[in-house]
């Protein structure tokens, strides 16, 4: 009998300024819904940073607050996003317009630049070219904002992949809608 090779998994970046508030936020709510669905093995996560001053530091301890309170914990530490690692991702996903024109310009080809959206290209109630806004600078509702817009976002993202890569909610678990298949 011959084993049937195990698809790749997809790979996704999120990429924002500093990689200590929204990417890691959307890394954390997209990990929950992924893992909800039972496709941890077929999807991975990663997040990263334009900027490299928080580099190697703690997300921002407002953004962890949001993150155990609604029990998508924010893990890991800051990093600063690559040209290497457009041949490590297949989709690299910007949180605003600046994150992503930065990552145009960073990307060695078209076949990188082809990877590059905004994360909210993914949600199809939002309007065209719109942003997680940045949060860093604002009260603490921004922060639960962002959760917010990447929750909804994700949900639209993950069931993207669903379809464009034939992968299936494993029976019992949730799908992108959170109803159980
Ligand atoms: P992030 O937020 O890009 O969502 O992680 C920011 C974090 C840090 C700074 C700006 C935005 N900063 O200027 O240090």
């Amino acid at each position: 009998m011959t084993a049937v090779p195990a698809k790749p998994p997809v790979r996704i970046s999120f990429v924002c300024l500093g990689n200590i508030c929204r990417s890691p936020t959307a890394e954390a709510v997209m990990r929950h819904l992924v893992g909800q669905a039972g496709l941890g093995a077929a999807i991975t996560l990663d997040s990263a940073g334009m900027g490299d001053w928080h580099v190697g530091g703690a997300r921002d301890a407002r953004s962890s607050e949001v993150g155990r309170r609604r029990g998508m914990p924010l893990g890991g530490v800051a990093r600063q996003f690559q040209r290497a690692d457009f041949a490590r991702f297949d989709y690299v996903l910007a949180m605003d317009r600046s994150n992503r024109d930065q990552l145009l310009l960073l990307a060695p080809d078209d076949a990188a630049r082809a990877k590059v959206s905004l994360l909210r290209a993914f949600d199809a109630a939002a309007p065209a070219d719109a942003e997680v806004p940045d949060p860093y600078y604002g009260g603490p509702d921004g922060f639960d904002n962002v959760f917010a817009i990447c929750e909804v976002a994700c949900r639209g993202l993950l069931d993207h992949l669903c379809r464009q890569h034939n992968l299936s909610p494993v029976v019992g678990s949730k799908d992108a809608l959170g109803q159980i298949v």
